[in-house]
C-alpha cells in the first residue's frame, strides 16, 4: 500500500539521500530532486528494488528558473504527491567577511528563495487537497545567530520562521508543517563548501541516518520544530514560551520610557 508520493529535494546525497531511503521504508513512492543524475539514477533503481515503492529521479539545478519551474509544476499537478521534504542546501566557508558575495547570494537563492517557492506551491496545493505535510530542513545554527556565518545562519532562521508562521496558518486546512535543526551531521556539505570535517569535534557530529530518524520520530509525534540532538525538550518549551510572553509588549501606541526623551512624561 502506498502512503502517497513524497518529493524530496536535495535527495542524491547526505539528509536528502536518507529521507529517501527512510520513506521509502514506510512505503512512500519517491520523486527525487538534485542535479546529479548518475546518483540518483543509482539510488532510485535501489530504492524501488529493496522497497517495491516507484521512484522517479527529476533531474534539477534548483538555481535555474526553468528547472525550478519544472519542480513547481510538479508538486502543482501530481496529484498523488502528499510529502515535500525540503533538503537542497549549500553551506558556507568560514565568516560572511571571507566569502565572496556572490557564493552568498547563491546560498540565499537555494536556501531561502527556492525553499520558499517550493514551500509556498506546496501550501496552496496541499490546503486545497486538505491533505499534505511539508518538511523544511533548517539547522541548530538558526538558534545561534553569533555562532557562524551571518549568511548562512540567517537562511535558516528564515526556514525556521517560515514553518512556524505557515504551520499556524495551515493547520485547519489538514496540512501540516514540521522543521528540523540538525547540528552538525556527516554528510558531503563540509567537503562540498571546502571544509575539514575532522576540525569538527566528534562529539558534536551526529550520524546523517541517526537524524533522520529522529527527525521522523519527531514528525510522528506531530512536533511543529524538531532539534534531534535536544535531550530536554523543556528548554525549548521555555524558548517558546519566552518568545510568546513578548508577545503583548511588542507593538504599543508609545516608546518605552528609557527611548523617550528626558524628563518627557506620559
Ligand atoms: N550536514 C550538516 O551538518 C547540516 C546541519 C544542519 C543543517 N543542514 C542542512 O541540511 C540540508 C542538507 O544538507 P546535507 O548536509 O545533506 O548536504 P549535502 O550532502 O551536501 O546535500 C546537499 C543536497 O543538495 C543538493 N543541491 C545542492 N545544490 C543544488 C541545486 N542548485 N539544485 C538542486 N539540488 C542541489 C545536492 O545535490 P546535487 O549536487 O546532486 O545537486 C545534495 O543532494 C541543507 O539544507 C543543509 O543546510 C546540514
Amino acid at each position: 500500500m502506498t502512503q502517497g508520493t513524497a518529493l524530496i529535494t536535495g535527495a542524491s546525497s547526505g539528509i536528502g539521500a536518507v529521507y529517501a531511503e527512510r520513506l521509502a521504508r514506510r512505503g512512500h513512492d519517491l520523486i527525487l530532486v538534485a542535479r546529479d543524475f548518475d546518483r540518483l539514477k543509482s539510488l532510485s533503481n535501489r530504492l524501488s528494488g529493496d522497497h517495491g515503492v516507484v521512484v522517479t529521479p527529476l533531474i534539477a539545478d534548483l538555481t535555474s528558473v526553468a528547472d525550478l519551474e519544472r519542480v513547481i509544476v510538479k508538486l502543482r499537478e501530481d496529484a498523488e504527491i502528499s510529502l515535500l521534504v525540503n533538503c537542497a542546501g549549500i553551506g558556507p566557508n568560514g565568516p560572511l567577511l571571507g566569502s565572496d558575495p556572490d557564493s552568498l547570494s547563491k546560498m540565499v537563492q537555494l536556501n531561502v528563495d527556492v525553499l520558499h517557492s517550493l514551500t509556498a506551491t506546496a501550501a496552496h496545493t496541499f490546503a486545497h487537497r486538505r491533505n499534505g505535510a511539508i518538511i523544511n530542513i533548517a539547522s541548530a545554527v538558526a538558534l545561534m545567530p553569533e555562532r557562524f556565518n551571518a549568511t548562512y545562519v540567517a537562511t535558516k532562521a528564515f526556514v525556521l520562521a517560515l514553518t512556524q508562521a505557515l504551520s499556524a496558518e495551515l493547520e485547519p486546512h489538514g496540512v501540516r508543517m514540521q522543521t528540523v535543526l540538525p547540528g552538525f551531521t556527516r554528510t558531503e556539505i563540509f567537503d562540498r563548501a571546502g571544509i575539514d570535517i575532522g576540525v569538527i569535534p566528534a562529539d558534536m557530529m551526529m550520524d546523517a541516518g541517526e537524524m533522520v530518524d529522529a527527525a521522523l520520530a519527531g514528525f510522528d509525534r506531530g512536533e511543529v520544530v524538531t532539534i534531534p540532538s535536544l535531550a530536554d525538550s523543556d528548554l525549548w518549551e521555555q524558548h517558546e514560551r519566552t518568545r510568546r510572553d513578548l508577545g503583548p509588549h511588542l507593538s504599543l501606541k508609545h516608546a518605552a520610557a528609557r527611548y523617550r526623551p528626558r524628563g518627557e512624561m506620559r
